[in-house]
């Protein structure tokens, strides 16, 4: 990311759902930063939020930030934008697992979704919202609902594994993190998070088992590690932050029309037999241009697929259900 271009880059609205929380206030503060971005919609129901955006809007930067509190200035905030990035929830506290969010997160993603269906049903959606494995069947439930489902345009965001797995390469080689490339893939939460090291490049300088072993167990409790080390304060946010800016720059560089933007992301899918799956996706003018599929596996990530699957397969009927019933 950088100031350069903006004077001469095509530029969009970016509107963020949970802007004055833990994950939204530095997205958005990432999002400020990007040239590709217009006009940043600031969007929560804390009553801190127009001051959130008032305190944006100083930074010398070209995007324009405005802001929107309640439930009342929701359809404003979302009208016209290009992407949607919703981290609206509540986060994990010690001793919880993603899914034990669910029950208060649904009902938000679900709401904020309908608003998306009838004021800006061309949006791309990227769910932070944690379980992300079953918000994004929410999401693309409700827009079935309202007849405007377009999956390529509901994306889950997973980033926060990949940036993880380059981070915990890096240190293990000694090398710029930014220079690993690794997929991670399935969805985002504990079994579901398949870090596919036998592609990554470089690849890591760990020749046995037990030890590839420990650092896929690390990526995948990862998010954990954080909540502990939070000690019921949240969970991930200015890691998360840093990773949704990514992907929401990709996304962008996608809509733009540039070619070879490759980020994972979790989507609807037809690669195993879950309905949703997250692995390296090319991103294009309409949100997902082409699915790249997961190459191939070696017998450990295969046996970590199999294990992943089943508790894949029950967080997307759990989301699909909330809606359907
Ligand atoms: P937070 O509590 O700090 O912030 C959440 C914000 O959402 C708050 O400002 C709150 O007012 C707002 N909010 C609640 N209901 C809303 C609604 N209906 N409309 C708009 N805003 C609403 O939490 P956080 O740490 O920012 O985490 C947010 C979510 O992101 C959690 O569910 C967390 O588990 C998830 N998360 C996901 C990833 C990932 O990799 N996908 C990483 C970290 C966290
Ligand atoms: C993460 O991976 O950090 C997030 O999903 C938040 C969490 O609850 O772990």
């Amino acid at each position: 990311m950088g100031f350069a271009c903006a004077k001469f880059c095509m530029q969009f609205k970016v509107m963020v759902a949970g802007a004055a929380g833990g994950i939204g206030q530095p997205l958005s503060l990432l999002l400020k930063m990007d040239p590709l971005v217009s006009t940043l919609a600031l969007y929560d129901l804390a009553p801190i939020t127009p001051g959130v955006a008032s305190d944006l809007s100083h930074m010398d930067t070209p995007a324009k930030v405005l802001g929107y509190k309640g439930p009342d200035e929701l359809p404003s905030a979302i009208a016209d934008s290009h992407v949607i990035v919703i981290p609206a929830g509540v986060p994990r506290k010690p001793g919880m697992t993603r899914d034990d969010l669910f029950n208060v997160n649904a009902g938000i993603v679900r709401d904020l979704t309908q608003c998306i269906a009838v004021h800006a049903p061309k949006a791309i959606i990227c769910i932070i919202t944690n379980p992300v494995n079953s918000m994004v069947p929410i999401a693309s439930e409700v827009m079935k609902k309202n007849g405007v489902y377009d999956p390529n345009r509901i994306l889950g965001v997973t980033t926060l594994d990949i940036v993880r797995s380059r981070c915990f390469v890096g240190e293990i080689n000694g090398v710029d993190p930014r220079t690993v490339k690794i997929p991670v893939i399935g969805g985002h939460s504990g079994v579901t998070i398949i870090p596919v090291l036998s592609q990554c490049k470089p690849a890591p300088q760990i020749q046995e088992q037990n030890k590839i072993e420990v650092l896929t167990k690390r990526i995948q409790e990862a998010g954990t590690e954080v909540v502990k080390a939070k000690a019921g304060g949240g969970s991930a946010t200015l890691s998360m932050g840093w990773s949704g800016a990514i992907f929401t720059h990709s996304v962008l560089r996608g809509l733009k029309g540039e070619e070879n933007v490759v980020e994972c992301a979790y989507v609807k899918s037809d690669l195993t037999d879950a309905k949703y799956f997250a692995n390296p996706i090319c991103f294009g003018k309409n949100g997902v241009a082409k699915n790249l599929g997961y190459g191939k596996l070696n017998a450990y990530e295969e046996k970590l697929l199999k294990i992943a699957l089943p508790e894949l397969k029950k967080n997307i009927t759990k989301g699909e259900q909330f809606v359907k019933k």
